[in-house]
């Protein structure tokens, strides 16, 4: 049975102070919860949700990591000092990096690599533009991504990945796919983990991500391949994550 992740991707959001309200209002608010529970933080910050967070019931994570393993990268952060600071996860081809870095599904499925090596679960972002929804591309598209992903990591390396699928064009709009929607795209995509391991695929974890938000996110998470959420706005305030958790 997949238990449910609830994981927030602050993106490029925060400061010590705003974080650590955040981090206490959200693991105050926390009744025995049901679900696994991260947060996603911008780096500067990963070691003051260590700090805050140890022995919690939140794990925390990092938005992207290099795809090198050490040395002379300027600006790049490994997966070992992203261990060093106690993440667990660590989020990979958020479509935000695909578009605005230029990540192709190659480096994104070399850093996924990586991350599994050093030991962090990554979290694996697909999803399509507005154009390719629209032009019928949606399946070709995720399908690509998730693809090279599985061409580089082994079968057995499944039990150590979360995939989410963010259709861009939902991304911080407002406009949140459809249960059905999103179900549809799921579903696909569990059945391309399948080609490569059925039984490991039924084990990972699919999120869904794309303003999720306390008043959709019941109906989206009651969906059969919908195991959680990869939650940007709502994750940057308390009552409004808590209550995605509670949804949960
Ligand atoms: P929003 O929830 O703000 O739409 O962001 C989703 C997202 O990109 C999470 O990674």
């Amino acid at each position: 049975m997949r238990r449910t992740l609830i994981a927030g991707n602050w993106k490029m959001n925060g400061s010590l102070a705003a974080n650590a309200a955040l981090l206490a209002g959200i693991q105050s608010g926390l009744d025995q919860p049901s679900c696994d529970i991260a947060v996603c933080a911008p780096a500067p910050y990963l070691a003051q949700c260590q700090a805050a967070l140890s022995g919690g019931l939140v794990a925390w994570g990092a938005q992207d990591l290099s795809v090198h393993e050490s040395g002379a990268y300027t600006g790049e952060i490994s997966a070992a000092m992203l261990r060093d600071v106690g993440c667990r996860y660590v989020i990979v081809g958020h479509s935000e990096r695909r578009a605005y870095h230029g990540e192709s599904n190659e480096l994104v499925a070399q850093k996924t690599l990586r991350a599994i090596k050093a030991g962090l679960t990554p979290i694996v972002c697909v999803g399509e533009t507005l154009a390719e929804r629209e032009s019928g591309q949606t399946g070709q598209v995720v399908g690509q991504q998730m693809d090279a992903v599985l061409a580089t990591i082994a079968a057995a390396d499944l039990s150590n990945i979360v995939v989410a699928y963010e259709p861009v064009w939902a991304i911080g709009t407002g406009k949140t796919a459809t249960p059905q929607m999103a179900q549809e795209v799921h579903s696909l995509l569990r059945k391309k983990l399948a080609e490569k391991d059925v039984a490991a695929a039924a084990n990972v974890q699919i999120l869904y991500g794309g303003s999720m938000k306390p008043d959709n996110a019941k109906e989206l998470l009651a969906m059969p391949d919908i195991d959680g959420g990869l939650i940007g706005g709502a994750a940057l305030k308390a009552t409004d994550f808590l209550a995605i958790i509670r949804a949960a």
